[in-house]
């Protein structure tokens, strides 16, 4: 019997963006559950702590406030924060937001500052942590926290849409262009997870709305630890011979 349990993250150090909330929280936790030094990237110091103070181990692990929409303060700020815990393992991007904007009245602005969250900052943060003095030597896993929007449309999400299949498209072929450093990529994409981000849903203040969205989701909305145990396979060598996937966790949502 194999006594190696290979979906463990004990020795890797994982860095998580959007770790003050929601998945990004529950990814911190699973990971730090299953072993891992935790880096947590949000902009909320005191809701960076609190994550902290649910991960096991908390003493090990490191935090940083920074704004993803200020790419000079990244490319400023990101490499000397990360640089003494090298080497990374794992990096989730689960930051993002999630406007709903009617195409028609969709602004450049609108367009900009949401790529710069959703995908753009997560390109800078890949290139810096895919350099040689940071990646370990191991190989590293790099997640993408994509959505089921990258597959279907709803009304008022093209641009979250947008973002959200761009990740998935950017993962596909950087999996190619980094398996030789034995970089893997991959997203999540869940359907309606039950988070601050969701809580703040349109059709979450209509009766009949809320009852179609649940009716549209076989196995009932998502828990932040269905998404989370996701990312621990995915992270964990479990998982080392998947990349460039777009794993799916949603219910059964686009099994209809
Ligand atoms: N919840 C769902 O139903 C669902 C479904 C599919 C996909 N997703 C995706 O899952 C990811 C996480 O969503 P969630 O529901 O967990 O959202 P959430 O609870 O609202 O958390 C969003 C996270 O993003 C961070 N963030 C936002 N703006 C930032 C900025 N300018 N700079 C740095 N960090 C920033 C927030 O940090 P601060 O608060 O500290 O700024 C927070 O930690 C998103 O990419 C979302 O698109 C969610």
């Amino acid at each position: 019997m194999r006594s190696h349990n290979p979906f463990t993250l004990t020795g890797k150090t994982i860095l998580i963006t959007g770790a003050s909330s929601g998945i990004g929280q529950g990814i911190a936790v699973a990971c730090a559950s299953q072993g891992a030094k935790v880096l947590l990237l949000g902009r909320d110091l005191e809701r960076l702590k609190e994550t902290i103070a649910l991960c096991e181990n908390g003493c090990d692990h490191g935090m940083i406030s920074l704004d993803l929409a200020d790419d000079t303060k990244i490319k400023e700020e990101f490499e000397s924060f990360v640089k003494p815990y090298a080497p990374i393992d794992g990096f989730v991007h689960a930051a993002g937001i999630s406007p709903t904007i009617p195409f028609k009245v969709m602004k450049k602005n609108q367009v900009l500052e949401t790529f710069q969250l959703n995908l753009f900052s997560a390109i800078t943060l890949i290139q810096t942590l895919s350099k040689s003095a940071l990646k370990s030597s191991e190989g590293m896993s790099m997640v993408m926290i994509s959505s089921v929007m990258s597959e279907v449309g709803e009304k008022g999400k093209s641009l979250y849409a947008m973002t959200k299949a761009a990740m998935v498209g950017m993962v596909k072929s950087l999996a190619l262009e980094y398996a030789d450093k034995n970089i893997r990529f991959n997203a999540i994409s869940p359907s309606v997870i039950n988070t601050p981000l969701s809580l703040k849903s349109e059709y979450r203040k209509d009766d009949a709305a809320m009852k179609l969205v649940q009716s549209q989701h076989p196995l009932g909305l998502g828990e932040i630890e269905d998404v989370a145990n996701a990312a621990v396979y995915l992270l964990s060598d479990a998982s080392k011979w998947a990349t460039g996937t777009n794993m799916i966790v949603d219910g059964g949502y686009l099994a209809r």
